[in-house]
């Protein structure tokens, strides 16, 4: 028998109306995804569905009239893996994390925002669920839908490869702002490796998200705020951040509202 409500994300199938949400956006923070669903220009909130571990979750009408759920992942790929697990379950086809990032290439400045195209998935759960050499690619059609919504919407944007990590200060090479200044030999100079390898950005939940669209069968795609530039530094810009979350929220609404309902 069916669960009424899934564990880890508090709703169930029932929550969600007589016909399922087009999509599901992800976001770690739930700040973010509360913002999506009650202070967004143009989305109508629904319903509230759950705060289950803090895992603050919406049913929303997006412009154009869709009906969405704005779902909180969490920090990471753990928390990450858990949600796209029970909301797969519950039939969701098509999943977008609206997230952070920090960029590593010198065109690509804070304040603008990063759609992936495919990562580099150095995450340990991504490998409970596929082998490290199975590709973490984000489907062509919503990116192609997201990579349309940020010319129409004019923001700054660029496409390219994300490097998906596990922890936000030694797997992207912080030590400055640390509390641990010691890196391991494999750490020292990833930053520097994977700008030559023309990787944009370091977060720390697209990647296994990815491969977890290709071994489930659902669509993903990722669309990043870039509120640092470790080009420069390892500080988050808080001044640029706001701006830069609105322009990533916009550019995964637009794309949902315009993408072809054919699409997979
Ligand atoms: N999220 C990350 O994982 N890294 C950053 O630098 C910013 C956001």
């Amino acid at each position: 028998m069916e669960e009424e409500r899934k564990y880890h994300i508090g709703f169930g199938r029932r929550d969600l109306g007589d016909d399922l949400p087009f999509a599901a956006v992800l976001c770690g923070d739930p700040a973010r995804t509360r913002r999506i669903a009650t202070a967004f220009p143009g989305v109508e909130l629904i319903r509230p569905l759950s705060e289950n571990r803090g895992l603050a979750s919406f049913l929303v009408r997006i412009p154009g009239g869709r009906k969405i759920v704005c779902v909180t992942s969490g920090m990471g790929a753990p928390s990450l893996s858990i949600v796209a697990n029970e909301l797969a379950a519950l039939g969701l086809s098509r999943m977008i994390r609206v997230g952070t990032t920090g960029s590593i290439q010198d065109p690509v400045r804070a304040g603008s925002v990063i759609i992936t195209r495919a990562a580099l998935c150095a995450q340990g759960a991504s490998l409970d669920i596929a082998p490290p050499e199975y590709p973490a690619a984000a489907d062509p059609f919503l990116t192609m839908a997201l990579v349309q919504a940020a010319r129409e919407l004019k923001v700054d944007w660029h496409m390219g490869v994300t490097a998906s990590v596990d922890t936000f200060f030694e797997g992207q090479e912080r030590t400055l702002t640390s509390a641990n200044p010691y890196l391991l030999r494999r750490l020292q100079g990833i930053t520097e490796e994977y700008r030559r390898l023309n990787i944009l950005n370091f977060e720390m939940e697209c990647g296994t998200l990815l491969k977890m669209s290709g071994v489930y069968g659902f669509a993903a795609g990722c669309v990043c705020a870039v509120i640092d530039d470790r080009t420069t530094g390892e500080c988050i810009d808080l001044s640029l951040k706001e701006r830069a979350e609105a322009d990533a929220i916009g550019v995964a609404l637009k794309a949902l509202e315009d993408m072809d309902a054919g699409c997979p």
